[in-house]
């Protein structure tokens, strides 16, 4: 029998990862209540040191997304006082953009063995988990950040705890235009020891 390198066969899932890239744009088709509950199940699959659940999500969804769109409104009024009506309406009307949204947070405890950034981090594996998972059932995601995440008109407006951190707004639904899958550089962040 001969040694060597064996030929690692693709399969499907590892297709979906290779393959993922950010949605541009969204129909507004509804994701169903199934799916959603799918992809959150995959979130919560993902490693989990000391098994402290760290993830929180807040879902959004037709009406409701006025209630983030308003406060990033409000937020941005909060930062730049002069903002004009145009400014702000662009602002709601990001909350708009999918026709869901998930708002993950993460609550980090004092642990003796698990430090916060471990924790952290496990919400950026679930979002990853969620996000493989959505699109393997045909829908897109968009993550967002920004100065919103930080803010805590929004944190409050959206009922969250004051210890608790906005890892990013997940936006979902059927996608309309996606973001090229970009170049996949190894080789200048690996060293082979
Ligand atoms: C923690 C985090 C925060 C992000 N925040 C934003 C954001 O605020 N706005 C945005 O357009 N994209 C945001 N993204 C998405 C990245 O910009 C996007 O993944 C990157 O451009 C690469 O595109 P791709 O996902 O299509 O490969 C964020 C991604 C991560 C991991």
């Amino acid at each position: 029998m001969t040694s060597g390198p064996t030929e690692v066969e693709r399969n499907p899932t590892i297709d979906k990862i290779l393959n993922r890239s950010s949605t541009k744009k969204f129909a507004d088709t509804p994701v169903s209540r199934e799916q959603l509950e799918l992809v959150l199940t995959a979130a919560v699959r993902a490693p989990d040191h000391g098994l402290l659940a760290p993830w929180r999500f807040t879902v959004l969804e037709g009406e409701r997304r006025t209630l983030l769109g308003n406060a990033m409104a409000a937020a941005l009024r909060e930062k730049s006082p002069d903002s004009d009506r145009e400014a702000l309406d662009r602002e709601a009307s990001k909350a708009m953009r999918s026709p869901t949204l998930l708002v993950v947070s993460a609550v980090a405890q004092s642990h003796p063995k698990v430090p916060e950034i471990e924790q952290w981090v496990a919400v950026g594996a679930a979002i990853q988990n969620l996000w493989i998972a959505a699109e393997s059932l045909g829908l897109g995601v968009a993550w967002k950040t920004g100065s919103h995440a930080y803010s805590s008109l929004v944190k409050h407006a959206l009922g969250l705890s004051s210890d608790e951190r906005i890892i990013g707004f997940i936006h979902l639904g059927a996608p309309m235009s996606k973001g090229p899958v970009r170049p996949a550089d190894v080789t200048s962040r690996t060293r082979w020891l």
